[in-house]
């Protein structure tokens, strides 16, 4: 474990090879009942280069006209999101050890050209809860930096079954994904076989 910044801790390697299949397994089962589907920046309307869906009673999207939120419900299917699997919460209380559980689970693919820029978290009601991240599939160029947008910021590789949790201190830090790194020696685990690159899973708190 690597501590990035006081407050946000590296895992690499949290989750085995084994570990990895069983997550995508759940998470193409998330993905069937729950489509990708591709967010639009607020005010300008452009699409977002990831395609994202979630799990929880909650999931984050955004489009055009409201912005970044949270929903009860799909924008495409308007079904219910399907529940966050027994696994993730077992994660969340093993590295949060936060007393509630997680309201949102947002999975975000990523192709190879996808990217996502330096952003902070806090479409959220409450920042007490650390946000907790799970990679799967290809490496990418992770940045992290501080509470400022204009604050210092360090570049690391996330890779396949790697963890990071962000809370306290570091709750609102900037951070984002530079690139995709080539996924030839990680490909997505079978499950998640031609869906994308690299998928990432943020669980947090909401209310
Ligand atoms: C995000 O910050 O929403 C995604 C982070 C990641 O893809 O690792
Ligand atoms: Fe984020």
């Amino acid at each position: 474990m690597a501590e990035i910044v006081p407050g946000a801790f590296h895992f690499p390697g949290f989750l085995d090879a084994a570990a990895q299949e069983r997550l995508a397994q759940e998470i193409a089962a998330v993905i069937e009942q729950a489509p990708l589907f591709v967010s639009r920046m607020p005010k300008s309307g452009l699409p977002m280069s990831v395609r994202m869906t979630n799990c929880g009673p909650l999931g984050w999207m955004s489009d055009r006209d409201r912005g970044y939120r949270y929903e009860p419900r799909h924008p495409e299917t308007g079904a219910l999101w399907p529940p966050i699997p027994k696994m993730l919460l077992d994660i969340w209380d093993e590295l949060t050890r936060y007393p509630k559980p997680p309201e949102a689970c947002l999975v975000n693919v990523y192709s190879n050209d996808a990217k996502m820029g330096l952003h902070q978290d806090r479409d959220e009601a409450d920042f007490e809860a650390p946000i907790l991240s799970l990679s799967l599939g290809a490496d990418c160029r992770f940045r992290f930096g501080g509470p400022k947008r204009s604050d210092k910021t360090v570049g690391f590789t996330l890779s396949s079954g790697d963890a990071l949790v962000f809370g306290g201190p570091a709750r609102l830090c900037f951070h984002g994904v530079d690139r995709i790194l080539p996924p030839i020696l990680t490909p997505l685990p079978a499950p998640l076989a031609g869906q994308g690159a690299r998928v990432n899973l943020t669980l947090r708190r909401v209310t």
